[in-house]
């Protein structure tokens, strides 16, 4: 097989979420050249998961600017390294978002027009049995993005506190039934497998009356993959990192797709567009009124075809900044 229908067969994995809305914003930034030929137009996919948004930011950009792509999980950096041999406008660098900064002080890139964060989990990570994502099928419980790093799943919860893995599972999933499931799956210790995991959480959940949508075991997976993957810290490290990256102009456009992502990017972003609230009748002074980052749109939700197309775009929130001002 050749590297092209490799990335080809591949991109067929994960479909993009928002592709042509998160582009678009993303490239229209006052911080890009107007011809996107400029050296110095520099863009970053720090999500590259299977390159659905990469490979159309690539398209649109002219011979001289530059992609770098980011992703934590060594399959798709793999990925990654299949398009950046196709086109030397595109490396692909494996970190987390944390380590954005550090990224770009390694290429002197001091910085960038426009960033792309396409946060939570990939289809070929959740699709992968044995990366231990998935409640509908067997696999060890793992749960790491990348699998070579920190504690995996099984090790966290078959050494936690029960009272621990019922603040996750409260924090993370919001499952009010947080407490029973903690106290199952601490009666079910030593579990191995997504398949033990979703068992103990199934029997220790009510039934529900009617028709239930989703499996008993969602927000359960949901809470320890965050966790386990430190999701939190990282999305807030990679909002601050990717804001303070920004050349004057330029974007960060971030697609999220649950509430408590989606809540933490609104809030980020009003705190760096909105002026802090003074005291009343206290004249404002004119330097109290600078903010640094300009909201660009309302938040952007899938039109109803690519809902349609694709469920899973049905969660997802698009929210994009603008650095309008920097201050030393
Ligand atoms: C929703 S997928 C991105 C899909 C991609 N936009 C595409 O079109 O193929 C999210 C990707 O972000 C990666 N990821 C999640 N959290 C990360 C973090 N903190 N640092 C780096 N990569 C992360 C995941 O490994 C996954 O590959």
């Amino acid at each position: 097989m050749t590297g092209s229908e490799l990335v080809a067969e591949n991109s067929q994995e994960h479909l993009p979420v928002l592709l042509q809305e998160a582009v678009s914003h993303l490239l229209s930034g006052s911080g890009a050249s107007a011809e996107l030929s400029e050296p110095s137009d520099v863009f970053v996919d720090a999500t590259f998961g299977r390159g659905g948004h990469s490979r159309e930011i690539l398209k649109q950009l002219t011979p001289n600017s530059r992609l770098i792509g980011l992703d934590r999980d060594p399959e798709a950096v793999v990925q990654g390294a299949v398009l950046a041999a196709q086109d030397q406008r595109f490396s692909i660098h494996q970190a987390r978002f944390s380590e954005l900064s550090q990224v770009l002080d390694e290429l002197k890139i001091g910085s960038v027009q426009g960033i792309l964060m396409d946060i939570g989990v990939s289809s070929p990570q959740l699709d992968n049995a044995e990366r231990g994502f998935s409640f509908a099928a067997d696999g060890p419980l793992d749960m790491r993005m990348n699998p070579t790093e920190g504690q995996s799943a099984a090790d966290w919860l078959n050494s936690a506190e029960e009272a621990d893995i019922a603040q996750v599972l409260w924090m993370y999933g919001e499952e009010k039934n947080a407490r029973r499931i903690a106290k199952a799956i601490a009666a079910a210790r030593p579990m191995h497998t997504t398949l033990e995991l979703a068992d103990a959480v199934s029997q220790a959940t009510p039934k529900p009356r009617g028709f239930q949508r989703k499996h008993p075991a969602t927000r359960t997976f949901q809470a320890v993959r965050i966790f386990v993957n430190e999701e939190t810290t990282e999305l807030e490290r990679g909002l601050e990192q990717g804001f303070q990256s920004l050349a004057l102009g330029g974007r960060l456009a971030v697609i999220s797709f649950h509430s408590l992502e989606d809540r933490k990017v609104k809030h980020t972003f009003r705190q760096l567009s909105q002026p802090p609230k003074m005291p009343r009748r206290l004249p404002l002074r004119h330097v109290d009124a600078l903010v640094p980052g300009r909201l660009v749109c309302p938040p952007i939700k899938a039109a109803l075809a690519e809902q349609t197309a694709n469920p899973r775009s049905r969660s997802a929130t698009l929210r994009v900044i603008e650095r309008v001002l920097i201050s030393d």
